[in-house]
């Protein structure tokens, strides 16, 4: 079998991926990033609305500075995430944006007098100073006290995505595309690489490397409705979780962003809220300036998507074919802002719905969006458990976001924790000897063979893998979604118990090793259902409500027993993960309290309880 040595191999090339890459090839390292699509495909070219780095620029960010980035991402969080890891991104992210300009990046700038901004769906012009004409400029996002939210139109992920890419070919980084890592290799203790599929021929290789880093994105597509892109199986949780050793950071924290595009459910950005659109419902009547007075359309992801949910099952959703929706309005953003800053959004709703934004509403409900979950790492990215694995990015739980991530607060995540994930793997390298055992990479690759030979001979079962993972996305959507209850949870983790025992009985239905999405998918399948049984098991042990885990049942943020981190791992044989627990946060800059959006309910770490 061909066996390919490298200093670092990165599994995945999104923007988390690349900018590791960059940085270890960068300190002389060999390396090679393995992508499931040619990397220019990423999901991060769907990132939409910018990055967050406070740069105070445009009038509107008056006053900002890493510091009130900081309350806002650990409020945002609900004081879920590290606060060690929000102060060094908080810190880091406005140097990663100017560097990101350097390499070629066209950020939108300031324009004097082309400051326009809607407040209660009243529009008011700011004049921008002219000294500051030509400087890096903001949008509004939720959950910022600031405009703060750097951008490039709304096609933020595409300009990083392809400089990024750019650099990663100006070093010499070997990109090796439609490949699929399909196990860790490891003896328990080290990580020496991986077992990977070539996506064209079927055939597997060995990758042996001194470092591994996990940038698989996140798992949005173990949901049914999601605005991931159909790469987004989360196939770096799974070959972790698979080592029974790594741990998958609060596997229950799913975040759903509140305009999905009904019916495909793709994105269309909070940029469309944050340069002033509003929800509307049935009878055109924007409704979130009453539940969230202050901060309406931008109050978190979180909290919107609830109030949205709401206010749908009150009745005041518009009927569809494809279930209740609400509507987006950015008509009057007015044709020129449309067309300048908003243009991904005005191809998507006129390919994709057939809807003209500048003249018609756009029919929105919330969709899966963002896992805050993924592989646990220390702050420097290294994994729990294996040495030599590291992880960046969504695919990572780093742990920035803790319970709800702030838009914006992703791709400035793959920037700087790509920086400073880096970094750390470049000083692992230095110097650094791997033994690699033949034991351990002659058992590995007989597993993935056998794994294989199953499948195709059918000696397990017939059960179809399409049907097992509409399943699957059913449940999650139906019994795990943005309000939960025991009845609901317990549902889910019971059917799902149903649905792994299926998805170990898969056969094929066609034939051919090489271009198969159906031996791809079967290959995923169980560890696919393994971490839905993570979200549901977590989300049904974690008895009360913080940033998007909100029980009906126990609707208090409860500081006293739950202030920390669920950690699922997996063992040989179980149906059912094991799940420990450690807190949150070490350093506690800012002590937890009320997020100053959202309800209000809270019992305190001495137990006192607020807002009841
Ligand atoms: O709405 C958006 O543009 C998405 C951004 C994000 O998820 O950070």
């Amino acid at each position: 079998m061909e066996t390919i040595y490298t200093d670092l191999l990165c599994i995945g090339a999104g923007l988390a991926g690349e900018r590791v890459a960059v940085e270890a090839a960068a300190a002389g390292f060999e390396t090679v990033c393995l992508s499931i699509v040619p990397p220019r495909r990423s999901h991060s070219s769907a990132a939409q609305g910018g990055m967050q780095a406070s740069l105070g620029n445009c009038c509107m960010g008056d006053g900002d500075c890493p510091d009130v980035h900081f309350l806002d991402t650990v409020k945002g969080s609900d004081w879920g995430c590290d606060q060690e890891v929000a102060r060094t991104f908080v810190e880091t992210a406005p140097v990663a944006v100017r560097e990101m300009a350097f390499w070629g990046i066209p950020w939108n700038r300031v324009v004097p007098g082309e400051s326009t901004y809607f407040k209660g769906g009243k529009q008011y012009e700011k004049v921008e100073a002219s000294e500051r004409e030509g400087m890096i400029t903001a949008r509004s996002f939720g959950g910022t006290a600031k405009w703060r939210t750097c951008y490039t139109s709304d096609g933020t992920g595409h300009t990083l995505l392809y400089t990024m890419d750019n650099k990663v070919v100006e070093l010499g980084v070997a990109v090796h595309d439609r490949t699929e890592a399909i196990s860790l290799i490891h003896d328990g203790e080290t990580c020496m690489g991986a077992v990977v599929r070539c996506l064209k021929t079927g055939s597997l290789r060995v990758y042996l490397a001194k470092a591994t880093l996990i940038a698989t994105g996140g798992y949005g597509r173990i949901y049914r409705e999601t605005t991931n892109a159909v790469i987004n199986e989360g196939g770096g949780a799974i070959i972790a979780l698979d080592t029974g050793i790594v741990p998958i950071g609060n596997p229950e924290a799913i975040q759903f962003h509140p305009t999905g595009i009904v019916p495909t459910h793709i994105l269309v950005t909070e940029g469309c809220r944050g340069d002033g659109g509003t929800l509307l419902d049935v009878n055109e009547h924007r409704f979130m300036n009453e539940y969230e007075p202050e901060k309406a359309e931008l109050a978190s992801r979180d909290v919107v998507s609830r109030w949205m949910t709401h206010h749908i099952q009150k009745g005041f959703g518009v009927k569809s074919d494809y279930g209740d929706h609400l509507w987006l309005d950015i008509r009057h953003l007015g044709a020129k802002h449309i067309k300048t800053k908003l243009r991904e959004v005005e191809e998507i709703c006129n390919n994709f719905l057939g809807v003209d934004p500048i003249t018609q509403l756009i029919p929105v409900r919330p969709a899966q969006h963002y896992t805050m979950a993924g592989v646990r790492t220390n702050k420097d990215g290294a994994a729990y458990g294996l040495k030599g694995l590291f992880s960046a990015g969504e695919a990572a739980c780093w742990d920035l976001h803790g319970f709800n991530r702030l838009g914006g607060n992703s791709l400035a995540e793959t920037i700087v924790a790509g920086k400073i994930v880096g970094e750390k793997i470049a000083e692992f390298l230095q110097g650094c000897e791997v033994q690699y055992k033949t034991a351990s990479i002659r058992d590995r690759v007989a597993k993935d063979l056998d794994r294989i030979d199953r499948l195709i001979s059918g000696r397990d079962g017939n059960e179809n893998v399409f049907e097992v993972r509409n399943a699957m996305q059913d449940e999650l959507m139906d019994h795990v979604g943005i309000f939960r209850n025991e009845k609901d949870l317990q549902a889910a983790v019971d059917h799902l118990q149903e649905i792994y025992a299926r998805a170990k009985k898969v056969g094929l239905h066609s034939n051919g090793i090489g271009v198969n999405p159906e031996l791809t998918l079967a290959l995923k399948i169980q560890g696919m259902v393994r971490l839905a049984l993570c979200v549901a098991y977590a989300a049904l042990e974690r008895t009360e409500s913080r940033g998007c885990h909100a029980r009906e049942d126990y609707e208090a943020r409860n500081d006293r027993d739950w202030l920390k981190r669920t950690l699922a791992t997996w063992n040989e044989g179980d149906d059912l993960p094991t799940l420990n627990y450690e807190p949150c946060t070490q350093t506690v800059e800012l002590p937890p309290g009320e997020r100053g959006y959202g309800v209000c309910k809270i019992i305190s770490c001495d137990g006192e309880v607020i807002g009841e």
